[in-house]
């Protein structure tokens, strides 16, 4: 056996217990800030890399296109994931990529799935064009498949939009996804500053791409551990997520609404939309001095919350 490092590659968690992962791997997915980019791993150069699959179809061929372009020809990919949430057709997606002798277990309702680079990449490159970075044309909108909401607007974010006053001042966009609730608030001349906020890299750069501002900073950065250094805001938007890797998780809105109180100063606001159903008057009632719900339409509340 040699005893060369083996180079290896890491995207999201895999469960450790399915699939072996070096210590050294070099993690590759865009919801971990500081993270490296996939798209950037030079061509044939791993020797290992272990993926946990995302569940939506083109993002899961993106993934795995490219994490099968950086392995070495002798380089080999582990794929998993929940056999409900993309599990059933890693085989299926790999032979689209040109790969054979792809070889399937089943574990803990998780298929792993792995093999070797095709020698031809003709179609993992076709499949890395096809669902990359795109402008969606009828949105007039640079998207990507896997950003939240990546080919239609969120249907809670355009009743925000519709009842955002004009604000003034010193902002933020919390989870700021495509950027659409920046684009319609830097519309008010009287906006001097915007930081938009994600833990997504690729909704920073496709909002980077859609709102371009002067005024505004970019963030790539998780809402429940920073940014720690911005205080004294006027006012934030936000339509908090409530999921975390798949699962229902109202601790991450109220991480959300705690972290905006402490980036406003006394006085400032905070625009919100939630579905109906989610129970963060609690939460605001917390850490804001008082709240009024601003509209309610359609399953979505509009709330403004005063700090
Ligand atoms: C419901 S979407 C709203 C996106 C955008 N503001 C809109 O209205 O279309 C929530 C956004 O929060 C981001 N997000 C999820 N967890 C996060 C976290 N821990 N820190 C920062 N952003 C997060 C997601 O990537 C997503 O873009």
């Amino acid at each position: 056996m040699s005893n060369t490092p083996l180079k290896s590659g890491l995207y999201g968690k895999p469960d450790r217990t399915l699939v072996s992962i070096p210590k050294d791997a070099r993690q590759c997915s865009p919801l971990f800030p500081q993270s490296a980019d996939i798209a950037e791993c030079p061509d044939s150069s791993l020797d290992h890399f272990a993926v946990a699959a995302p569940a939506g179809t083109q993002e899961r061929r993106f993934v795995l296109a490219h994490a099968l372009r950086a392995l070495t020809p002798e380089g080999q990919l582990f794929a998993v994931a929940g056999k409900k949430k993309g599990g059933q057709r890693l085989k299926a997606d790999l032979e689209l990529l040109g790969c054979s002798n792809i070889r399937v277990d089943s574990k803990k309702h998780q298929k792993i799935a792995s093999c070797s680079p095709p020698s031809d990449l003709s179609q993992i490159h076709a499949v890395i064009e096809e669902n990359g970075p795109q402008l969606n044309e009828e949105l007039n909108l640079w998207t990507q498949p896997g950003i939240f909401s990546w080919n239609r607007p969120d249907p809670g974010s355009i009743l925000l939009m519709e009842h955002l006053p004009e604000f003034s001042g010193r902002g933020a966009d919390l989870g700021c996804g495509l950027g659409l609730l920046s684009y319609e608030v830097l519309k008010s001349d009287s906006v001097t500053e915007m930081t938009l906020i994600d833990i997504d890299r690729r909704a920073i750069e496709m909002a980077h791409r859609n709102v371009s501002d002067d005024r505004i900073t970019f963030l790539w950065e998780n809402a429940r551990h920073g940014p720690k250094d911005i205080s004294e805001l006027d006012f934030i938007v936000m339509n908090p997520p409530f999921h975390d890797a798949g699962e229902e998780d109202h601790g991450l809105g109220k991480a959300f609404m705690e972290r905006a109180a402490t980036m406003l100063k006394k006085g400032g606001v905070c625009w919100m939309v939630a579905n109906r159903h989610l129970p963060y008057e609690r939460t605001i009632n917390e850490v804001f001095s008082s709240f009024t719900p601003k509209a309610d339409s359609h399953g979505f509340k509009v709330i403004e919350a005063i700090k």
